[in-house]
């Protein structure tokens, strides 16, 4: 068994073998958003099977490949398809594509999810800012891992959501006329969505969204010293805000729906922010 370093390494080795692109950004693309790598130019894509170590996403609307190429000029590594803890899958594997991510040199994190919402103010379709989050997956994935020297043993997560790329994410979203929501996400493990109580302990405890990733993701890539900006899709309303029932295929349409706004805010905020570096 290779340890999770050698497989990386070993992953590095397969990624250089098929191009010569240096990404500074990663993106991560979450439920019903992977349209968006079907825009990368000069493409290549490893089916994540290709990736030694790598887990295989089993949920559907998640594919599961990396995809290099340039998005808006700009190199850009992109994963097809995340991993959830809900899956069974161990933190490390979760969080397995940031650690590449971070090895392959990339330095700003673009990581979207598809979220319940819970603010009275948000409608499904709507996207937001992650301005914030509450770990509530009853875990940490530094748990054994912040020994390391890859980065501190306590990393602060004062701002885990970059102040300056949500400065450019709102200039985007004006300059394309977007509606850009902003609010703190809530990471739940899932896969059962909340009942209408948990809703409204969340709405309590601060948040305006909920979802079953990227908190995990956004720990280690701050741990790694990435800058993150999140967006999150809202694809329904949190259970008890409607009369309807919660279902994955809800979620998957209404991402779907929403996904020529959500690639013009990405393609805009990658714009801004390549001309600012
Ligand atoms: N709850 C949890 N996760 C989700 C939801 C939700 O309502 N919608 C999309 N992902």
């Amino acid at each position: 068994m290779k340890t999770q370093d050698e497989s990386l390494a070993a992953c590095l080795q397969i990624i250089g073998q098929r191009t010569s692109h240096q990404p500074k950004m990663g993106l991560v693309l979450g439920s019903g958003l992977g349209f968006l790598a079907d825009q990368v130019e000069d493409a290549i894509a490893i089916e994540y099977s290709q990736l030694p170590g790598f887990p295989v996403s089993t949920v559907p609307g998640h594919a599961g490949r990396l995809v290099l190429g340039k998005l808006q000029g700009q190199p850009v590594a992109v994963m097809q398809g995340r991993f959830h803890y809900y899956e069974g899958y161990a933190m490390s594997d979760v969080t397995r594509g940031i650690r590449l991510f971070h090895l392959l040199g990339i330095e700003t994190l673009l990581i979207t999810n598809a979220a319940g919402g819970i603010s009275a103010s948000f409608s499904p379709g709507d996207l937001m800012l992650i301005t914030d989050h509450l770990n509530l997956m009853g875990t940490n994935p530094l748990i054994g891992l912040s020994a390391e020297s890859a980065g501190p043993l306590f990393p602060d997560m004062s701002t885990a959501y970059d102040l300056d790329l949500r400065a450019q994410a709102l200039a985007a979203a004006k300059q394309e006329k977007l509606q850009l929501r902003q609010g703190v996400y809530a990471g739940l493990t899932g896969p059962s969505y909340e009942t209408p109580a948990e809703i409204r302990m969340l709405a309590t405890m601060g948040a305006d969204a909920v979802g079953m990733s990227t908190v995990p993701e956004v720990i280690v890539a701050r741990w790694l010293g990435l800058r993150v900006l999140g967006i999150s899709c809202i694809s329904n309303l949190a259970a008890g805000l409607s009369d309807q029932p919660l279902s994955h295929d809800e979620v998957k349409s209404t991402a779907q729906a929403a996904q020529d706004r959500f690639c013009r805010l990405l393609l805009a905020i990658m714009d801004r922010i390549e001309r600012e570096v």
